[in-house]
């Protein structure tokens, strides 16, 4: 034996010997890679628990009809708290406006489930109503603090040991990310700032954690591999993600809460990262048990949870990131102890009328508050057939009746990403928006229209012509207090 393999092997027996101590009679660990927590390479074996954790928590929207996407993040704050990861070193971004809204139930208090407990005491507020910002969140993933506005200017200030973790729950469409203020969080400047946080060398790897519709067209044909980033994403690259515990659906809300309290791909992980010794289950074993309980039950509803990146990195533990509950020391992962999925749950763009409807629906007759719900289902439900039907048009308009919705719906294969040029994507939803109106949290769902739209080599003038005669016969509605902050 050589002089390294005759320590590596004292090492293994003595694992072997601390972990059988660990156990109780009882609980039998049945991972199936439970030899590979043993037969790591040498220099991951050598302390990369060693750097500090970091995490950038972000939801992107506002509005109390999208309550659940600031309790998402709320609840991971906490869960990281529990791990032990320091409040210096979790960043939050979230707009404030749901605790104390008069639409709360509960004032000052936020829940991510039914029965859950309050999540919101204790959140930062580092960045909040007009400072969640894509600049901000940038500085913030850079490190770089002299270029954030406002705020707590706190950053991600990580060394080359250090492990990152990045959640991110919102609406979302092909390519882009909803924010709370304008513009749009682009794919392509996303995966550019990843780049250059590696190009830093300011962290051994990142895990990135995404909600929205659409979410695997941020990474899908963008996320290079070799830059130590592992990410998975609730859904694929063309389909909706899925709201939970929403008012209609088995377990039931408690009957004050007119809105839906989660994400299903995000209380998914959350849940199973609340009750497990994170030190023994592996961000592989997170993503397959996310992976069924969020692709729900038949085809009714559900998405597909993808990975990308340095999907090797999944091998790690979960603890590496958020780091464990002492609690939980004696819950060891099983795959077993899955999580059953709800019965039903609701699709992230329609989680607004849903709010609206049950708002509606418990109103007394006759009062304003029925009036004004009324109001609010009348206005999204316009919004949205102006949205769709000027995007149609000005699909016709460029290149004819029958071949205008064929170009629109295209869509590539899989691995290429959703645009060549995205510049000229930004350009033509300035375009559209100037003569139409903002595409705001449900119009971003047109984002793959826009972009074939720039594949088939369409100019901005010719955009703008189109756009204008669209919206001249299609003239945008009164919805704009609806979606404050959203427009371009
Ligand atoms: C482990 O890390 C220490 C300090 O960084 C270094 O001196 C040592 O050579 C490393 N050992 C192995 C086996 O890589
Ligand atoms: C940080 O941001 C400032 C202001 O935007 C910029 O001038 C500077 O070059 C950035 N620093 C680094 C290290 O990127
Ligand atoms: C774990 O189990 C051991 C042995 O049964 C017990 O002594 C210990 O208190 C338990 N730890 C927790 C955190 O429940």
């Amino acid at each position: 034996m050589t002089s390294v393999a005759v320590p590596l092997l004292v090492l293994l027996l003595s694992l072997i010997a601390v972990s059988a101590a660990r156990q109780g009679p009882d609980d039998i660990i049945k991972l199936p890679s439970q030899a590979s927590m043993f037969f790591r390479p040498a220099d991951d074996d050598n302390d990369s628990s060693a750097g500090t954790r970091w995490a950038v928590l972000v939801a992107g929207s506002n509005g109390y009809w999208n309550y659940r996407h600031q309790a998402d993040i709320c609840h991971a704050y906490q869960l990281l708290r529990k791990g032990g990861v320091k409040e210096d070193n979790i960043v939050v971004f979230m707009y404030d406006d749901i605790a104390n809204n008069e639409e709360n139930p509960r004032r000052g208090i936020i829940i991510n489930s039914p029965h859950g407990k309050d999540v919101y005491q204790g959140v930062p507020k580092d960045y909040t109503g007009d400072d969640v910002t894509v600049d901000n969140l940038f500085a913030v993933i850079l490190g770089n603090k002299t270029a954030t506005k406002g705020g707590s200017g706190k950053v991600v200030d990580s060394g080359p040991n250090d492990h990152i973790f990045i959640f991110y729950s919102d609406h979302g469409g092909p390519g882009v990310l909803g924010m709370p203020t304008s513009p749009y969080l682009y794919a392509n400047d996303l995966n550019d700032v990843l780049k250059k946080k590696h190009a830093s060398g300011t962290y051994k790897s990142l895990v990135f954690y995404l909600e929205a519709c659409e979410s695997g067209s941020i990474f899908e044909g963008l996320l290079e591999e070799g830059l130590n980033i592992y990410a998975t994403t609730a859904s694929n690259a063309v389909e909706s993600s899925w709201g939970t515990y929403c008012p209609g659906e088995d377990p039931s809300l408690p009957p004050e809460y007119e809105t839906c309290l989660g994400d299903l791909y995000s209380v998914s992980w959350m849940e199973d990262s609340g009750m497990h010794n994170l030190q023994t289950e592996t961000l592989r074993q997170q993503y397959e048990l996310v992976k069924r309980r969020t692709a729900g039950v038949g085809s009714a509803y559900g998405s597909h949870v993808m990975q990308y990146g340095d999907v090797g990195l999944s091998k790690d533990k979960l603890d590496l990131y958020m780091g464990t509950n002492p609690a939980n020391d004696n819950f060891t992962f099983v795959d077993e102890n899955s999580l059953t999925p709800p019965s039903r749950v609701t699709n992230q763009r329609d989680a607004d009328l849903v709010h609206f409807w049950d708002k509606y629906r418990k109103a007394p007759e006759g009062s304003t508050r029925k009036t004004e719900a009324q109001k609010q289902v009348l206005e999204a439900m316009s919004h949205r057939l102006h949205v769709d039907n000027s995007v149609k048009l000005v699909g016709k308009l460029l290149f004819g009746i029958s071949e205008g919705p064929e170009v629109l719906n295209k869509v590539r294969s899989a691995g290429q990403p959703l645009v060549d040029d995205w510049n000229c994507l930004k350009n033509l939803v300035r375009a559209f928006e100037r003569h139409c109106g903002s595409l705001s949290q449900y119009g971003i769902k047109h984002m793959r229209s826009f972009a074939n739209i720039c594949n088939a080599g369409i100019q901005m003038e010719q955009m703008e012509e189109a756009s204008s005669q669209a919206c001249t016969t299609i003239p945008p509605g009164p919805w704009s207090s609806l979606h404050r902050g959203f427009s371009a």
